[in-house]
């Protein structure tokens, strides 16, 4: 109930108006989100991959309503693959289709996208596509379909293991050897579409992480880049020890090596997990949100633990 009512609140422009503005609210953000500026991101990847950990870098924003906003994001992202080569920091670069255009026509998306791409490629870069909610699943599929035609390898996607189609789409992705970011999933869907109990989305994370091990193993275990930039195929999103534990068994059993797949997490949780990972000899990539358009993401933070609202209130 919580969840819903967050993911709610996540897409009010209501709530935004009055919470983007709360001093406090920003506060609390701050626990997940680096900054306002590129600056900001830059200082705490700088910080991350002093403790060995690479990063993704996130410009926030969704949802862009012009043509004229869709391509200052897009823009924006270009900068912030210049602000990591100019640090020499090592980190690749998340983004959401719908930032950058996607609601508005699928060929303004597909324009800034290769802008972006082109970027990347320059410095030898990646860009990970983060998945959105499941309105829009199929058209990030497609995109990322096309910018592969286009002779783009430097991209990746996000699959969410709460959705019934994932396994499925797992299987077309990984015949064509691309680079996936398994996660749990971060929005509210129907039951329809979605696992509704946690046990039943917790048992698929395990079985879709499954499929990325084997995957890996089929093409060779390509290992994470020395300069953090490149991923493995296997990226496995989660904070949840339970499936941290399955994967590590499992890649283990199966003889995938430690720097073939990598951990990822969200900045500010479970920090601790983080550095043992790190310890332990596994690579571990951090996804680091930076700037003013931090609301929504925030929300759907607060959302997957509503318990931390009492933690995070100002005393
Ligand atoms: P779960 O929610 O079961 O949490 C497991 C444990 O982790 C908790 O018991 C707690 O200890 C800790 N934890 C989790 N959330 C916490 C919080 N907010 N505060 C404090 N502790 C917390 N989703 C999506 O739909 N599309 C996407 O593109 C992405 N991208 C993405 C990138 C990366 C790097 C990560 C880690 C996650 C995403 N997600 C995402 C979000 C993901 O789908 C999911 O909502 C969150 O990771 C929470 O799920 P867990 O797997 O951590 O498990």
């Amino acid at each position: 109930m919580f969840r819903s009512f967050f993911s709610y609140l996540a897409k009010a422009a209501w709530a935004r108006n009055i919470v983007a503005n709360w001093s406090f609210a920003w506060k609390m953000a701050s626990r997940f989100v680096a900054g306002q500026t590129l600056a900001d991101g830059i200082q705490v990847i700088k910080s991350l991959n002093d403790l060995g950990i690479n990063a993704t870098l996130d410009h926030l924003g969704e949802n862009t309503d012009s043509p004229e906003k869709a391509r200052r994001a897009a823009m924006d992202i270009v900068q912030a693959f210049e602000g990591i080569e100019t640090a020499g920091v090592r980190a690749n670069v998340s983004i959401k289709l719908t930032q950058i255009g996607m609601g508005i026509s699928s060929e303004l998306c597909l324009e800034n996208l290769k802008l972006i791409l082109e970027k990347a490629r320059s410095y030898n870069s990646f860009v990970r596509i983060d998945m959105e909610d499941s309105t829009v699943t199929q058209k990030t599929l497609d995109m990322l379909f096309t910018a592969r035609q286009l002779g783009y390898e430097n991209v990746g996607i996000v699959i969410q293991a709460y959705l019934y189609r994932s396994e499925e789409d797992l299987h077309k992705l990984l015949g064509d050897c691309f680079k996936i970011r398994l996660c749990k999933g971060a929005y509210t869907e129907s039951s329809h579409l979605a696992f509704p109990k946690m046990k039943d989305i917790d048992a698929n994370y395990d079985r879709c992480a499954s499929l990325l091990i084997d995957a890996s193993l089929a093409n060779d275990c390509p290992r994470v880049s020395a300069d953090g930039k490149i991923p493995p195929v296997s990226g496995l999103a989660t904070h949840d020890s339970k499936r941290i534990d399955f994967a590590k068994q499992y890649a283990q059993k199966m003889g995938l090596p430690r720097d073939a797949m990598e951990f990822q997490m969200l900045n500010g949780i479970r920090k601790e997990l983080q550095e043992q990972l790190v310890k332990e000899g596994y690579r571990v990539r951090v996804y680091v949100p930076y700037g003013t358009e931090w609301y929504p993401y925030f929300m759907r933070r607060i959302a997957e633990r509503p318990a931390d609202l009492w933690f995070l209130l100002p005393r």
